[in-house]
Parts: C-alpha cells; structure tokens; sequence
C-alpha cells in the first residue's frame, strides 16, 4: 500500500496549524513541506520557522522538500523530531554525495529529486547511499499543475534498478497527483504520493483523503 503526503502549499496559511491536524487525523502519512527560494524555482514559499510552528500541532512527520539553491547552508534548520526526510533537487546540487551525507549526519532520511526534464541516469552514482528518490511529474514551483505522463516512465526504470540492485529506497511522486490517477500511478510502483490542491482544494479535506488512502 502507497502512502500520502499532502502539501500543505495548498493549505490555508492562516490556520495551518488546525490543517496539518485535520489532514493527519484523517490519515495522511506524511505532510510534505514545500520550500522555495524564489531561484532555483520562481515562487517563494516559506521556510523552517513556518515548519517548526506546526511541531505542537498533532501531526503526521515532516516530509521536507527543499527547492532550493545551495541547500547545504539550511539543511541544519529543518531537522526537527518529526523530521522524517530532507529532499534536495540534483540540479541544485554541485556536490550532491557531500550533500546527502550532510542530511545523513542528523539522522533523517536523505532524498534526490528530479525535475521532469533530468533522467534517471544522472543518479547511477547516488543510488546506493539515499533513502529516498522523488521524481517531479510537474515542473516545481507551483501547486494546481497537470501531472506529466511521461515521468512515469522515470518511475518504472526505477522500479527496475532498485530490483536490480536490491536498493531499499522509496518512490515519490510530486505535481498533479489526484484522485483519478492516483491509482495509476501508486500501480507504476511509487510508494509515496504528494498532492497538494487535490486534498486542500476539495470540499470535503479529511473525505478526500480517505478517499486517496482506499485507491492507493
Ligand atoms: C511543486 C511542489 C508540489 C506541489 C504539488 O513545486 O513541489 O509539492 O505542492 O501540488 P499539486 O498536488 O497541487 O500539484
Ligand atoms: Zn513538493
């Protein structure tokens, strides 16, 4: 069974404390936290104060996705006790080994993420020591896009190394996941879903949440 991890990029700021208990209580695996710096992508989002403001909050565990230019310097900042994983993108990364590294020395999981135009091949090196392989299905920056069919195929080549290579990492997917084709893509082999305005954005959150955790 996949796992979801709504983020909360599209929840409403205002009360993201009574947000981020409501999605979890109804079952969210994780919350996934959206950071951007207004360079490596063009939007900014927040940073770890906002993150760390929800720690009294009963919560799922943090699932932090840097997108983000020199991510080295605010790794540190993230690392709470319900930190789970810190993903950093290989396209931000000059040194990305020193970078995983850097976020295997707090004790959470270190993730690699890919845009959608970056292949899978530019990992081969890494694969051994991450914890965790997010593959974008939009180009990240913004919630609300549509999912791009063609990083499934990204995702079904990992599926097949990590076979391969006996690899225990996990698969993320993030950008336009949804109701109707969460299940698509929790077949293709990817263990944990992000989606943003499909949860926030519906009606009913905490239903709609229920509904993703009996497709997926
Ligand atoms: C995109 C972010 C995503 C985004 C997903 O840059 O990394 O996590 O919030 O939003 P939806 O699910 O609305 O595409
Ligand atoms: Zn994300």
């Amino acid at each position: 069974m996949a796992k979801l991890a709504p983020s909360i990029l599209s929840a409403d700021f205002s009360k993201l404390g009574e947000e981020v208990t409501r999605v979890s209580n109804a079952g969210a695996d994780y919350l996934h936290i959206d950071v951007m710096d207004g360079h490596f992508v063009p939007n900014i989002s927040f940073g770890a104060g906002v993150m760390k403001s929800l720690d009294c909050y009963d919560s799922a565990p943090y699932d932090v996705h840097l997108m983000i230019e020199d991510p080295d310097k605010y790794i540190q900042d993230f690392v709470t006790e319900k930190t789970e994983f810190i993903t950093v993108h290989q396209e931000a990364c000059i040194h990305l080994d020193r970078t995983i590294d850097h976020i295997k020395s707090y004790g959470v999981g270190a993730g690699v993420s890919l845009n959608p135009a970056t292949p899978v091949s530019t990992l081969e090196n890494i694969l051994s020591k991450v914890d965790l392989v997010l593959i974008m299905s939009v180009n990240p920056g913004f919630g609300g896009q549509s999912f791009i069919e063609e990083t499934l195929t990204k995702v079904k080549k990992l599926v097949d190394i990590r076979e391969k290579m006996s690899y225990n990492w996990v698969i993320e997917i993030d950008g336009g996941v949804n109701l109707k084709n969460a299940k698509t893509i929790a077949d293709a082999g990817v263990d944990i879903l992000v989606a943003g305005s499909a949860v926030f954005g519906a009606n009913d959150v905490e239903g709609c949440v229920k509904e993703f955790k009996a497709i997926i």
